[in-house]
């Protein structure tokens, strides 16, 4: 499988990129081939959206020659299954994430279906703090078509040993993908 993994903490080395690494050692040892964008450690590579001026009623994406035009979305058209990758921040997703998120509007129709998604999300709360993050993840990814392939949570991130079983359970979702 083509498989793209986004993360978006600027934390290394972060809890939520320890499900991130844990999961691209399954997955490579399972002999797929993973792209890896890490957003938040290389969010001055790439511009939030922007937006055409002078089109009423209507978006149209600007697309900047930048890493997400060039390497992001060329991967994420080609990918089987994408891997989004967040700690809990304010409740929501990391910005550098959902700053690439958006920049998906440029091909919209494009990457609407014939994928599937994984998540993997670690935080300090514990699991009801997560609601509104969660909910976010499944309704985007009902709206872009994509399925759920698995899911790690890691609540209450700061607890070593908890911590450790979710980055062996991220591990066993690289590893076993079908
Ligand atoms: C800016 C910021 C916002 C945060 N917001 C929350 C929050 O809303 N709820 C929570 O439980 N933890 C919150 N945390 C704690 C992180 O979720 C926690 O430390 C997590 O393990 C960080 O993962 P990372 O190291 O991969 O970024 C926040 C931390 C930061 C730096």
């Amino acid at each position: 499988m083509k498989i793209v993994v986004l993360t978006g903490s600027p934390h290394h080395s972060g809890t939520s990129e320890q499900l991130a690494d844990a999961f691209v050692k399954g997955a490579t040892e399972a002999g797929h081939q993973i792209y890896r964008f890490d957003a938040g450690r290389r969010a001055k590579e790439f511009s939030l959206l922007q937006l055409e001026d002078d089109h009423p009623g209507q978006e149209v994406a600007v697309e900047p020659e930048d890493v997400i035009t060039t390497e992001v979305i060329p991967h994420l058209l080609e990918a089987d299954l994408v891997v989004f990758v967040s700690s809990l921040y304010y409740y929501g997703i990391n910005a550098a994430l959902k700053a690439v998120i958006d920049r998906f509007y440029a091909k919209n129709h494009e990457l609407h279906g014939g994928k599937r998604a994984i998540t993997l999300v670690s935080g300090y709360g514990q699991p009801a703090a997560f609601d509104s993050l969660q909910r976010y993840f499944d309704q985007l990814l009902d709206y872009m078509r994509w399925p759920s392939a698995g899911a790690v949570l890691a609540a209450d991130s700061w607890n070593q040993q908890k911590l450790a079983t979710h980055v062996e359970e991220a591990y066993q979702l690289g590893m076993n993908l079908k």
